[in-house]
Order: structure tokens, then C-alpha cells, then sequence
């Protein structure tokens, strides 16, 4: 049985230095022990993800924090309190006992305490953090259930830990303190600009994303559907496109052309949260509706909407 339930399974091959796919609130990760390059380097391999793009450490408690980065500044430290467990992620300064492999050589080291009661009980019964990117090819669309988990790893997985549809779906915020100690985002995500301002009481800045960018993640290009996808007006799009079968993916509203063979409305009712947890299913299934081209809109630009349009955005270049 490759997708199951059983977290001392999953803890076993763990601690045996196996790759294990696990759930999050966020997106599902390809788990391994953060302490063994050994073990880190295979996540590299069967994602086929280059080794300059770094990994999360994700931690179940403050004891495991205090092993792997040293002491917080204060402002990181009241939003970890807030939001942990959470969809954040703090780039934080690293201890030795985390090896380059898991920073791409940086000095700093990401670190999130997920919200998600099945991977914290897995934490809990392991003596290490996990390093874990989410858990689909390099490049291509998230995975936000075991089946996405499947469809893309699955033969090269020795087990997938279901924890059921992932509550947020879009990955978590990354944020880090820059030289004048100031909040900055580096990944628009789960927690929103707005939540962060209220905690520091500032807005932080958004850093832009570029093609060579400092979180060499941050690539402009991702989340990329397997067709192509365009982002505009979708009404407009629908009478000049060219192309002769079309699916929509669109926001608190439907649309009617003969061209259309799928349309998915993320959210009928305008909820954002709903949006979120289903944009990379609706994704998953429009790249493999058989139509050459996905055309779609941006959302409002506020809360988790960033999010949704910083993925639809990224998936577009
Ligand atoms: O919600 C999430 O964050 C999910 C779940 C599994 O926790 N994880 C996730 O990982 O999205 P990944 O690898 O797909 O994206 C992590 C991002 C990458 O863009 C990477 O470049 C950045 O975090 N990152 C990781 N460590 C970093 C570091 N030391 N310095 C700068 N950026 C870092
Ligand atoms: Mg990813």
C-alpha cells in the first residue's frame, strides 16, 4: 500500500533515511530527516529540483527551533507566536547542525511549524526536523491532495502519508528581516500582508520577483501548467484567441463561448479562502481537460487573493 495513513510507518522510513510525501495545511512536502544530507539529497533527485533552490525545515516545537537556527529578533519572534503553527516561514540565521545542502550554502535557514495534525504527530515521534519542498516535479503545479502527490511521484515514492485535502492551499508565507529590520515578504502565501501589518504594526514590503532572484525559488517561472495559460480579461481573451478549445478558470463568475469544453469558477460565492484551497486542483485539472490553453483573471489583490494571483501569475511566464 503506497498512500496510507500510518504515521509510524511513515516515521520508520524516515529515520531509515527515506523520502516520505507528507501533508500540510498548505500543500503536501517530500519529507526527509534535515539532519542527513544523505536523505536530503534524494529529495533533490526525485523532484529533479536544481541544488541552488533551498528547503524549508519544518519543526513541531521550540526545542527543535533552538537546534537548527540561532536566537529570533523579537519582531520575527512575535509573529512565530502568533502564527505557529502556520502557514509562515522564517528565514532564520542556522546552526552548523544543518548542512549546506538543505540552504544551497546560505548562512540562513527557512523554518516553518506546519498546521496540519497527522505531519505534527509525525514530527513528534522523530528525534529530527524534516526538509521538505512540495511535493511535485520541479517547476510544475502543487500538490494540495495525496492523489496530485501520486499522479506526479508516486513511482518514485516508497510511501505517500494521506492527511486529506490541504485546508489553505497555496504555500506558505516567507518572510525575513532585512538590514533595517524591517519584515519583508518573499513568497506571498497562506498568512496575508494585511495579518503581518497588524502583528509589526507597518505594512512589509513584498519583494518583486525576478528571474535571479535572492530565494532562488522565487523563480518567476513555476506553478506552470502543462498548456498554456493566460491571464486577462477573459471575455475579451474568448473572442481573439485562436485557439480552438478553450477552458476558463475564473473567480466568483462563469462564462459561455462554443470554444469552452471546461470552465472551473474557484469560488461561486467571492471567498477567497475557498479560492485558495482550490486553485491548484482546478489547475490540475484544466492542464488535462484536453484543451490547448487555459485563459483566466486575476483575483482582488488582497488577503490571500496575493497569493492566488502571485501562483497565477508565476504559472503564466
Ligand atoms: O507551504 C510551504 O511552504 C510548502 C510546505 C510543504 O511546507 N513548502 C514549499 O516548499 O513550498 P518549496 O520548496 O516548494 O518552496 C520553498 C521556497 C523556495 O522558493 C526556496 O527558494 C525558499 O523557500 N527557501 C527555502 N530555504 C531558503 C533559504 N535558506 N533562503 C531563501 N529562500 C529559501
Ligand atoms: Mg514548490
Amino acid at each position: 500500500m503506497k498512500i496510507g495513513n500510518d504515521i509510524q510507518h511513515a516515521a520508520q522510513l524516515l529515520q531509515a533515511g527515506t523520502a516520505v510525501a507528507i501533508p500540510t495545511e498548505t500543500v503536501y512536502g517530500l519529507a526527509a530527516n534535515a539532519f542527513d544530507p544523505e536523505a536530503v539529497i534524494r529529495i533533490f533527485e526525485i523532484k529533479q529540483r536544481p541544488k541552488f533552490n533551498p528547503l524549508i525545515v519544518h519543526i513541531s516545537n521550540w526545542e527543535m527551533l533552538d537546534k537548527v537556527a540561532t536566537e529570533m529578533h523579537p519582531q520575527l519572534k512575535n509573529l512565530a507566536t502568533v502564527f505557529w503553527p502556520g502557514p509562515l516561514t522564517i528565514l532564520l540565521h542556522k546552526k552548523p547542525i544543518i548542512h549546506d545542502i538543505v540552504t544551497a550554502g546560505s548562512e540562513m535557514v527557512a523554518v516553518r511549524m506546519p498546521n496540519h495534525a497527522v505531519t505534527l504527530q509525525l514530527l513528534n515521534a522523530l528525534d529530527f526536523p524534516l526538509a521538505a519542498p512540495s511535493a511535485n516535479l520541479f517547476g510544475s503545479i502543487s500538490p494540495t491532495t495525496a492523489k496530485h502527490v501520486e499522479a506526479q511521484l508516486g513511482n518514485q515514492l516508497a510511501y505517500i502519508l494521506d492527511g486529506g485535502d490541504c485546508a489553505i492551499g497555496v504555500e506558505s508565507t516567507i518572510i525575513k528581516l532585512d538590514e533595517n529590520e524591517k519584515i519583508v515578504i518573499l513568497r506571498p502565501g497562506g498568512i496575508s500582508q494585511e495579518a503581518i501589518a497588524q502583528i509589526v504594526g507597518y505594512v512589509p514590503a513584498i519583494a518583486s520577483s525576478t528571474d535571479n532572484p535572492e530565494a532562488p525559488g522565487m523563480l518567476k517561472s513555476h506553478y506552470a501548467p502543462k498548456i498554456p495559460l493566460v491571464i486577462g480579461n477573459i471575455t475579451a481573451l474568448l473572442n481573439q484567441r485562436e485557439e480552438l478549445s478553450i477552458s476558463i478558470l475564473s473567480f466568483n463568475k462563469t462564462y459561455n463561448h462554443p470554444k469552452i469544453i471546461k470552465a472551473i469558477d474557484l469560488s461561486p460565492s467571492g471567498d477567497l479562502h475557498e479560492a485558495a484551497r482550490n486553485l491548484f486542483t482546478a489547475m490540475h485539472e484544466l492542464e488535462d481537460s484536453g484543451a490547448a490553453i487555459i485563459l483566466t483573471e486575476l483575483l482582488p489583490n488582497k488577503g490571500i487573493g496575493m497569493a492566488i494571483n502571485d501562483r497565477l501569475s508565476r504559472a503564466a511566464s
